[in-house]
């Protein structure tokens, strides 16, 4: 399966950042292994320029977040409508941050991903266990959960146009990234879950690992037969860092 590195760029970088990014990974682009696919997640403000500067280069373009309804009364918020009418191509849906901070729910996250799907828009699903989780040793219970929360009510057509981001809440920032085996121990269950929906899914289905993901780790962890790129946040916001892992991920 083709891997893909996502770059999640948070709340960081100002316009004139943002741009210099972007070129700096499409001045290094040339000689990238080709069976990669590089995604990059600006902050709102700065998409439309993202997806400008990026016409006509293999780098993609994605948001971090997104509301599920097509319109509406909703202050401060931005519908998949939107995004669409942008070019956007990717949104991250449920991560962590997003779950901690503003309450999110996986039964909200399944909306957004329905409302990302009929707008062709591909969801980037994340999960991932909490600390005390992985300490009872309930992470494949949570991680099972959440997936049945937010992918349950999808079938197999619309399950094979999703990315799952599995993302360990501990290892988000910490420096401290799961083992390769933890990777590829969560990885192998979650596409068992997929299994339950068809092999055809199953095969489709993208697995990125997220969590203190950088070129000193990553040769390792992508080397797992079911870790298929990864979700990058502070490795991802620089331009040499970010190639380098899109060069281990064609490796
Ligand atoms: P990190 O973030 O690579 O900085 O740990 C990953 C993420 O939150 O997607």
């Amino acid at each position: 399966m083709k891997k893909i590195i996502a770059g999640n760029w948070k709340m960081h970088k100002d316009r004139a950042e943002a741009a210099a990014l972007i070129d700096g990974i499409l001045q290094a682009s040339g000689d990238l292994p080709s069976d990669v696919d590089m995604v990059v997640a600006p902050a709102f403000p700065f998409l439309a320029d993202a997806v400008d500067r990026t016409k006509g280069t293999r780098l993609r373009i994605g948001a971090q977040n997104v509301h599920a309804a097509t319109h509406g009364a909703y202050t401060g918020e931005v519908s998949v409508a939107m995004l669409a009418s942008i070019g956007v191509q990717y949104c991250i849906v449920g991560h962590s941050e997003r779950r901690q901070y503003w309450n999110e729910t996986d039964a909200e996250v399944a909306k957004k991903i329905g409302a990302l799907l009929r707008a062709g828009i591909k969801p980037i699903y994340c999960c991932g266990e909490r600390k005390e989780e992985r300490l009872a040793e309930r992470h494949f219970d949570v991680v099972g959960a959440q997936m049945k929360e937010a992918l349950g009510g999808f079938n197999e057509a619309e399950l094979k146009r999703i990315v799952i981001a599995y993302e360990p809440v501990w290892a988000i920032g910490t420096g401290l990234n799961a083992t390769a085996q933890q990777a590829q121990d969560m990885h192998a269950h979650i596409r068992s879950l997929l299994r339950t929906h068809g092999s055809a899914v199953t095969d489709a289905v993208p697995i990125l690992y997220g969590g203190s993901c950088k070129p000193d780790n990553a040769a390792e962890l992508f080397a797992c037969p079911d870790v298929n790129g990864g979700l990058i946040g502070g490795a991802a916001l620089d331009p040499g860092s970010y190639t380098a892992l899109v060069r281990i991920a064609g490796e």
